[in-house]
C-alpha cells in the first residue's frame, strides 16, 4: 500500500497512471480512527469489482464547530494504515492542512446551503455539512474516483452528497453501506470512545429505541407522534438529551404527514447527547 501525505503530484501520477490504464478506482473518504463501520466499507466496495482502492485520511476542520471536538478528535494514523495495508489497500492518502486548504489571495470557494443542510443535524451543527461538502468535492476533484461509498450511519451526509454529485453531474457512482453495531446494538462510532463507563452502558439505549418506535409504529402508524413522544421521555430519563427523534421519508428526509407503508419508504432519525459526547443513529423502515 502506498501512503502519501504532503504531494499532490505524486497522488497525480498515480491517478493518471491508473486511468491510462482504465482502471475503475473506488474510494472511501474517512477521518481515520478506523473501526469495524470503516472497514466494512472498503469490503464493500470491493464487490463492486473495482481495479484500484483510495482511502482517504483527514481531519478536516472545516467540519466541526469551534466548541467541537477538533482538537480531541482520535487520530491514530499507525494503527489505520496497518489496518488498510491487511485489506489490500492500494493507497493511503493522509493530507495535512495546508495542502488540503492552501492559502488563498484571491478567496475560497465556498458550498452554499441548502434545505437538508440545515435541518436535523444540520440545525445545531451549523456550516458542518458545508465543510463536510467542500472536503468531498476536494477529494473527488483529486482522486477522481469512479465509484464512492458512504456509510448510512451518517444518512444525512450521504443524501447530501448524492444531491451534490446529481446536481454537479459528478460521473460518480455512490453506493450506501448499512450500519455496523456493536453486539449490544450500539453503532459503532469514532466518538463512542469518548464515553465513560456509565455512559457506554446506556448508550445501547438508543438503538433498543429506535427499535421499538419502528414495532410500533408498524402496530399503530396513526399514533407516530405519541410513540415518539414516550421514546423521547423514556431516553430523557436515562440521562440523554435529545437533539431530535424523528421519522422522516427516506428519499430527502422530508417531514411525514400520513404515513403509508406499503407505499413509502421511511427512516427514523435519531440525534442525542449523553454528557459531553453527541451520537447519532437511524434506522431505516
Ligand atoms: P468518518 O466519521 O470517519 O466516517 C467515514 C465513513 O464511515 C462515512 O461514510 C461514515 O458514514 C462511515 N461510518 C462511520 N461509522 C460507521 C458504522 N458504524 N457503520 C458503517 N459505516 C460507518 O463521515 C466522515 O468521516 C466525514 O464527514 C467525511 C465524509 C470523511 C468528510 O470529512
Amino acid at each position: 500500500m502506498q501512503l502519501i501525505s504532503d504531494n499532490f503530484n505524486e497522488v497525480h501520477d498515480f491517478i493518471l497512471a491508473w486511468k491510462r490504464n482504465e482502471y475503475k478506482i473506488g474510494f472511501v473518504p474517512t477521518m481515520g480512527n478506523l473501526h469495524r463501520g470503516h472497514l466494512s466499507l472498503i469490503e464493500q466496495i470491493k464487490k463492486s469489482n473495482v481495479d484500484k482502492i483510495i482511502v482517504s485520511i483527514f481531519v478536516n476542520p472545516r467540519q466541526f464547530g469551534p466548541s467541537e471536538d477538533y482538537n480531541n478528535y482520535p487520530r491514530t494514523l499507525i494503527a489505520d494504515s496497518k489496518k488498510l495495508a491487511d485489506l489490500d489497500v492500494d493507497l493511503l492518502f493522509c493530507p495535512n492542512e495546508q495542502l488540503m486548504y492552501p492559502k488563498q489571495n484571491l478567496g475560497e470557494v465556498k458550498i452554499d446551503n441548502n434545505t437538508l443542510m440545515a435541518d436535523l443535524c444540520g440545525i445545531n451543527r451549523v456550516g458542518h455539512f458545508n465543510g463536510v461538502l467542500l472536503v468531498v468535492n476536494k477529494l473527488f476533484n483529486l482522486l477522481q474516483p469512479d465509484i464512492v461509498i458512504f456509510g448510512q450511519k451518517d444518512y444525512q451526509q450521504y443524501l447530501i452528497i448524492k444531491s451534490m454529485i446529481e446536481n454537479l453531474f459528478m460521473p460518480i457512482e455512490l453506493i450506501l453501506s448499512p450500519i455496523v453495531r456493536e453486539s449490544d446494538g450500539l453503532a459503532m462510532s469514532s466518538r463512542n470512545q469518548y464515553l465513560n463507563k456509565n455512559e457506554r452502558e446506556k448508550a445501547p439505549l438508543l438503538y433498543e429505541s429506535l427499535a421499538n418506535i419502528s414495532d410500533a409504529i408498524l402496530k399503530y402508524p396513526n399514533k407516530i407522534q405519541s410513540i415518539l413522544k414516550k421514546e423521547v421521555s423514556i431516553l430523557e430519563k436515562s440521562g440523554f438529551n435529545i437533539e431530535y427523534l424523528e421519522i422522516r421519508h427516506s428519499d430527502d428526509l422530508t417531514p411525514v404527514e400520513n404515513f403509508h407503508y406499503s407505499e413509502k419508504k421511511y427512516i427514523l432519525l435519531l440525534a442525542a447527547k449523553i454528557g459531553a459526547t453527541r451520537l447519532i443513529d437511524n434506522l431505516i423502515l
